[in-house]
């Protein structure tokens, strides 16, 4: 184990942050880290706002489903894909910019592994981390606050601060459920394998206090009716071909 993979293995969601902020070099710092991800050819089409605004952030808090922590942690940022700048560039030379579901899929890749090296660059200074998913409870309004332009795709926030809580590591699946070799494994063997996860997440929320929770069954559940079905038609009018 060498410490950028003990760091790495050392991740969990932080929800409760002290008054401090984060430095504004330590900003610069980890975004640049960040924008050193691999970028499918080099497209970099995504970007980052940082969001201060009192009144703004609380009107955040609102929009992501009464987290507080929103508004409640050094920085906070919304995280978006980026086609703005080569559209930019296709206007001014004249041509169009066609972009069908692969542009769209390349921003959301590109803008994810941005995050996540941006994330990793915050935690290695001490800072904690959570992203905020709840930003796509209500897309049209969280453009229209940012004044958001076509070709931008608001896809999630991030709070960072300083840890003020010292939670305990989530279980991820067993390594055999996500490496596999040659083949994809079949139905029975997968299923057995995660009916062995529950037990873990089983005992994970018990000592976490959060009663018998059956991870499966949530999955199901997670799954089983249409979410935050605006998704497309919002992406669409910013601009979005998704066929
Ligand atoms: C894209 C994304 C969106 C998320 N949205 C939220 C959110 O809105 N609120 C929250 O408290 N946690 C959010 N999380 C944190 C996850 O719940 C957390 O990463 C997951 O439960 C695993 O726990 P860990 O990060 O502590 O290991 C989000 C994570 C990701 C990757």
């Amino acid at each position: 184990m060498n410490p950028v993979m003990e760091q790495m293995r050392s991740h969990r969601s932080i929800r409760k942050f002290t008054d401090d902020e984060v430095a504004e070099d330590h900003i610069e710092a980890a975004v640049e880290a960040g924008q050193m991800a691999s970028t499918s050819g080099g497209i970099q089409s995504y970007c980052l706002i940082r969001i201060r605004d009192t009144q703004r952030l609380e009107r955040l808090v609102e929009l992501t489903g009464n987290q507080t922590k929103v508004a409640r942690c050094g920085a906070f940022f919304v995280i978006c894909g980026d086609t703005r700048r080569h559209r930019l560039l296709a206007r001014r030379a004249g041509k169009s910019h066609e972009t069908m579901l692969e542009a769209f899929l390349l921003s959301v890749v590109d803008t994810s592994l941005f995050a996540q090296n941006l994330v990793l660059a915050f935690e290695s200074m001490g800072y904690g981390i959570c992203y905020i998913g709840g930003l796509r409870n209500n897309l049209p309004a969280v453009q229209e606050l940012l004044e958001l332009p076509e070709g931008t795709y608001p896809l999630y926030g991030l709070c960072v601060g300083r840890p003020a809580d010292d939670p305990m590591l989530r279980p991820r699946l067993p390594l055999g459920s996500v490496l596999f070799e040659e083949r994809y494994p079949d139905d029975a063997a997968m299923l057995s394998d995660l009916d062995e996860f529950d037990e873990t997440m089983l005992e994970y929320f018990r000592q976490r206090g959060a009663g018998d929770r059956i991870w499966s069954g949530e999955m199901v559940e997670k799954f089983s009716e249409p979410r935050r079905v605006d998704a497309g038609p919002f992406f669409r009018s910013q601009g979005a071909n998704l066929d």
